[in-house]
């Protein structure tokens, strides 16, 4: 067997020490929790322009780069990757950097603040021949996987509908402060699609079940809060998405409605997809994270619950009874991207990709599209 040192090790770079980045030092600090993965990685260096964010990340043993100026990180040589998770305004600069840079990315969704930025980081990306994938962590949940495999299979007989969503309940406190996730010029004006959308897609994209027309319904439900400092700030982003779409499955059109809610009362933060056939059936959602539920037509119509545990298509340690959570997701997800850059994915579930990424924003593009027009509107093809 081979020994540690043995194994090639991916140094990897965080720019933005905030929410996510946190969360991802958080995942490489127990990589040694993968078991026999063909590759180590560790948290070599981090940037943030606040300096006491920074100041976290000194507890991190494996970081030997602290920087206010991301350009600095881009020029250290022990950075082989780059993780970037700064607000949507900047994605599009700072991923040309990384490129530039000579660096291999994993980019945070939506990437880039709407369709043409994404379009533009995707040309770059084609021309840098560098590694790049997309982060979208909820696929990698058993419960997930296991909901995509029925999707796969042929068991669900007519396709009847598809309902995937990701809903959010935080806002509906009027006397949250207004951060950049809800303001245009910082969020986009995609809002909610952009923020919690790719998670949503990332599975029916895969499938090839790509949405060729959308009818959106979008809301804004406050439009200002607490400012923080005793006045009040405009929000100006859509907080609610439901999108009736349509895809084409065996040359059928077929219903797929997407759900997107910073104000779903009473959810935290649940990831939902379902699958109705004539046949077969499949339904996942983390509001129930161990359970899953099958359907099939017999005699009777029956819905099974199957009662999940920690079957992770990268093993670690923890006994296979125990429940996972969005730690062991992103930890799942950074497993993903490191075994597909060193062509050792070997058939499992890949990180979201920059072509699924750029179809996720026109899919955006015509629900806003829709929404201004009150019409249901196509959605621009892949090449064309
Ligand atoms: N994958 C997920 O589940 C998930 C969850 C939340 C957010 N996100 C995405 O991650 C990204 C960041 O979101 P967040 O919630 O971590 O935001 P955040 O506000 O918590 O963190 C962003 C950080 O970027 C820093 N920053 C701003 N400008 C910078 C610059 N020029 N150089 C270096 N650092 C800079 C800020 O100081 C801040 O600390 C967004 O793209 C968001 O959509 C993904």
């Amino acid at each position: 067997m081979a020994t540690t040192e043995a194994r090639p090790l991916v140094r990897i770079g965080v720019i933005g020490g905030g929410l996510m980045g946190r969360e991802v030092a958080n995942a490489l600090a127990r990589w040694f929790v993968l078991e026999n993965f063909p590759v180590r990685a560790e948290l070599t260096a981090v940037c943030d322009v606040q300096p006491k964010l920074l100041d976290w990340f000194r507890q991190v043993p494996t970081v030997r780069q602290l920087t206010t100026d991301y350009h600095e990180l881009l020029r250290n040589p022990d950075v082989d990757v780059v993780y970037v998770a700064v607000p949507h305004q900047l994605h599009e600069t700072v991923y040309l950097d990384v490129l530039q840079a000579g660096k291999d990315l994993l980019a945070e969704k939506p990437f880039g603040i709407d369709l043409g930025a994404a379009e533009r980081i995707a040309a770059a990306v084609a021309r840098s021949g560098r590694f790049v994938r997309v982060s979208s962590e909820f696929p990698f949940l058993p419960g997930a996987q296991r909901a995509l495999a029925v999707a796969r299979s042929r068991t669900l007989g007519r396709l009847i509908e598809v309902r995937a969503g990701y809903l959010h309940s935080s806002d509906l406190d009027p006397k949250k402060p207004a951060n950049w996730k809800r303001q245009t010029a910082f969020c986009g004006e995609v809002g909610v699609l952009g923020d919690l959308g790719m998670h949503v897609v990332h599975i029916p994209l895969r499938l090839g079940w790509t949405p060729t027309s959308v009818y959106a319904q979008l809301q804004r439900i406050y439009t200002e809060r607490p400012d923080g400092k005793g006045g009040m700030a405009p929000i100006d982003t859509w907080d609610n998405a439901t999108l009736s779409t349509y895809f084409d499955y065996h040359d059928t059109r077929t219903p797929m409605r997407i759900e997107l809610k910073r104000f779903g009362p009473g959810e935290t933060n649940t990831w939902y997809f379902e699958v109705l056939g004539t046949d077969g059936g499949v339904r996942y959602s983390t509001k129930t994270p161990k359970t899953l539920w099958t359907f099939r037509r017999e005699k009777e119509q029956i819905w099974d619950q199957t009662d999940l545990g920690f079957q992770m298509a990268f093993p670690v340690i923890t006994g296979g009874i125990f429940e996972p959570g969005f730690p062991d997701i992103l930890l799942q997800m950074w497993a993903a991207f490191v075994a597909e850059r060193a062509g050792k994915l070997d058939g499992r579930f890949g990180c979201a990709t920059v072509d699924e990424a750029v179809m996720s924003h026109r899919i955006w593009a015509a629900a806003l599209a829709s929404q201004s027009l009150n019409n249901a509107v196509e959605v621009k093809k892949r090449h064309g």
